[in-house]
């Protein structure tokens, strides 16, 4: 890990910023390859994720390493964060003001990574990160903000209570990596969405 990511994560560890340090057991700081081409970027950490101080480690995890897998990419390859760090009581929502008092360091592990793509898993960072919401009508979808491609599918937990969205998890993410390879071999991508800011 680059030491910049190491100080985001040492600093993470130790906040207060907002309330939510109260009532968590760890921070779950991002986690994964730092040199990845794509970040995924959830809501903010259950009840497993509390207890191991790390991302997407519980049911909704298993969800998503499946469609990683599925398309032939490792967990270890890519880089997994949350919108907010610190797990909210009953993994109710997080507010806003949690998010934007939390947004520095989610900013600042994309400044460093400089991904190709940004992942949007579910309402809650789409909203955050772009604004958006209706994530089922979407997700699919490749977004353009201020030069940075963004891609938009469904929350991981999303697909344990609807079966249908476990096929659509699945296809998103290898468009993803279609969309991916297609970047870095320099083709044309299609910008289903271009936001002006
Ligand atoms: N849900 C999220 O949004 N993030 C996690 O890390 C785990 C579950
Ligand atoms: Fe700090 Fe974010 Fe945790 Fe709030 S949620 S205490 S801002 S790391």
């Amino acid at each position: 890990m680059t030491t910049e990511l190491e100080t985001i994560r040492q600093k993470v560890i130790k906040c207060t910023k907002c309330d939510l340090c109260q009532t968590r057991k760890n921070s779950v700081p991002g986690k994964g390859n730092f040199q990845s081409d794509v970040i995924f970027v959830g809501e903010a950490p259950g009840r497993n994720e509390d207890q191991q101080g790390e991302p997407f480690v519980g049911i909704a995890g298993k969800r998503l390493t499946l469609a990683l897998e599925n398309a032939g990419i490792s967990r270890d390859s890519i880089y997994i964060t949350n919108v907010v760090k610190c797990r909210p009581p009953n993994n109710r929502v997080p507010s806003v003001l949690e998010r934007n008092t939390c947004s520095e360091y989610l900013q600042k592990e994309i400044f460093i990574i400089k991904p190709k793509i940004i992942c949007i898993l579910g309402n809650t960072a789409f909203n955050s990160i772009l604004g958006g919401s209706e994530i089922t009508k979407y997700r699919g979808k490749i977004v353009r903000k201020d030069e940075q491609i963004y891609f938009l599918t469904v929350h991981p937990a999303a697909t344990i209570y609807n079966q249908e969205l476990v096929n659509i998890l699945k296809s998103d993410i290898s468009k993803l990596f279609k969309t991916i390879r297609e970047l870095k071999d320099n083709k044309q991508v299609k910008i289903d969405i271009e936001y002006t800011s």
